[in-house]
């Protein structure tokens, strides 16, 4: 059975923390946090609050901010577990050499407050061994996850891929929040569509997916979106996400 120490008390540790409780299948033999006010999740693992004293197992995972990594794995002594961060953009290199060094980065968005099957989670791991990389794949599987191999510089890749279909695609949910306040309009009224918006690529590419005044060129419509916007930003992102489909769609 794989033992883990899991260092961090954020949104990606408590989830992690709630999966390897849920599995028999993994030794969750440490938990390591600065603060256990932050910590949410009843777990089942000791609980260590000597930040600087890693207690060493199979691995050890290092959940927590990307710009805390580096620093962070040369300050904590020399381990003899494999050590592995969670970061989509942290290099394998930012690790410290003196420790064996992998990445384990689920790709997806955790917040505390959300209940998730992280089973469904798919996991990119990267390591410099064959035998590391199994291990990794193992504690994946432990955890019902399929994992995948990708090198630094693709999780680079596919963490901007997140950004866009995370990150930015909430935020004009935001966008349209105000713009449906604005008007009295209960937000609710948008929910199945942006349902169906995520539900649809599951099926049809993308490109094939999209449709509105954009992609048919509604000269008129898009012109009187652009009046009826009295948010100078919002405007700015109508014109720039208009102009990407049409030249998508060589409109
Ligand atoms: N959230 C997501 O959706 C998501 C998804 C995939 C991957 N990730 C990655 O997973 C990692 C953790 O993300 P998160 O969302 O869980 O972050 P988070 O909720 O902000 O938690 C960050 C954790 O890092 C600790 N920390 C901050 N500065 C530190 C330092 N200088 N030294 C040691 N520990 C420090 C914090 O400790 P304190 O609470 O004591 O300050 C906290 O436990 C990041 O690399 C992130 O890129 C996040």
């Amino acid at each position: 059975m794989i033992s883990v120490t899991l260092v961090g008390s954020g949104n990606v540790a408590h989830h992690l923390a709630k999966a390897m409780d849920d599995t028999s299948n993994i030794a969750f033999s440490n938990w390591v946090v600065r603060d256990t006010s932050k910590v949410l999740h009843e777990t089942t693992a000791p609980i260590v609050t000597d930040f600087k004293k890693i207690p060493s197992t199979d691995i050890v995972i290092l959940a927590i901010s990307d710009d805390a990594i580096s620093t962070y794995s040369s300050q904590i002594e020399t381990l003899k577990a494999l050590v592995v961060h969670t970061s989509g953009s942290v290099n394998l290199s930012d690790l410290d050499k003196k420790h064996r060094r992998g990445v384990f980065y689920p790709l997806q968005t955790f917040s505390k407050k959300r209940v998730l099957d992280f089973s469904k989670v798919p996991i990119c791991i990267e390591a410099l061994t064959k035998q590391d990389l199994q291990l990794l794949k193992s504690l994946s599987d432990a955890l019902g996850c399929k994992s995948v191999v990708i090198s630094s510089d693709q999780r680079s890749a596919l963490h901007i891929a997140a950004v866009f279909v995370n990150n930015f695609t909430n935020q004009l949910y935001r966008i349209a929040h105000e713009i449906s306040d604005g008007s009295r309009l209960d937000f609710a009224i948008l929910k199945p569509l942006i349902l169906e918006t995520a539900l649809k690529v599951q099926d049809l590419s993308p490109y094939q997916a999209q449709t509105g005044p954009a992609l048919r060129n509604d000269k008129k419509t898009l012109k009187r979106h652009l009046k009826q916007l009295d948010n100078e930003n919002h405007k700015l992102i109508y014109e720039l996400l208009t102009k990407s489909i049409q030249q998508t769609h060589g409109r």
